[in-house]
């Protein structure tokens, strides 16, 4: 009997100090359990007690564990600032027909072009045409909108910043190794393998887009 009385306090000390490191209610309730368990030896082999106390104990470490661990994860989550810089809302309403600009979204260049009833019927013309990467130019603008041009100002091959109004197509020449690129951005001849991309994004207004 002293026997089983001196393991069940080497249980509870083990007991103990896990139960404190973890902080929670429940911890106290388990230590009361234990403190009765020992207290009350006619309990001490009852199999209900032990799995209660089994049970309480696990909660309590998961509980401990939820509260070290939730400081860490939530430190994950993207920063305030860090969100602003994934997207960016730009005023498109100065940009005259037939002009383009540059901007920079997650430091990267970005074609923003004010397209000509021309160049809109070029790239239109097109769509059935020999294209390297098929694509119709209804599908790399928004409806009713297809006017603006919006795609990320690197060539597809290694990565240049191509210039508006070189090549057989009137759109964008990459001087780096001659890739040339449509009206609509798409490829048309040289190593590029790919269209210039269309990045996500939305018209929040007639005058205002919101990229990312
Ligand atoms: S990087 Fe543009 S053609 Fe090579």
């Amino acid at each position: 009997m002293k026997k089983r009385e001196t393991h069940s306090k080497r249980t509870l000390l083990r007991g103990d100090v896990r139960l404190v490191s973890t902080t929670s209610r429940v911890s106290f309730k388990v230590a009361d359990s234990l403190t009765q368990s020992v207290s009350d030896p006619a309990h001490a082999d009852d199999p209900s007690r032990r799995d209660f106390i089994h049970i309480a104990a696990t909660a309590a470490m998961a509980g401990g564990v939820v509260s070290v661990a939730w400081p860490l994860i939530d430190q994950m989550n993207p920063a305030a600032d860090t969100l602003a810089l994934a997207t960016l809302e730009y005023d498109i309403g100065k940009i005259a027909l037939g002009q383009e600009v540059t901007i920079s979204w997650r430091k990267q260049p970005v074609f923003v072009r004010h397209r000509t009833p021309v160049e809109i019927a070029a790239a239109r013309a097109d769509d059935n045409g020999s294209l390297k990467d098929p694509e119709t130019d209804a599908a790399r603008v928004k409806a009713g909108k297809e006017q603006w041009l919006i795609v990320l100002a690197s060539c597809t091959h290694l990565g240049c910043v191509p210039t508006f109004g070189g090549g057989d197509y009137k759109g964008w020449l990459c001087p780096c190794h001659g890739s040339v690129y449509d009206t609509s951005g798409r490829i048309r001849k040289g190593p590029a393998p790919k269209n210039l991309a269309v990045p996500d994004y939305k018209f929040l207004s007639d005058t205002k887009i919101k990229i990312g």
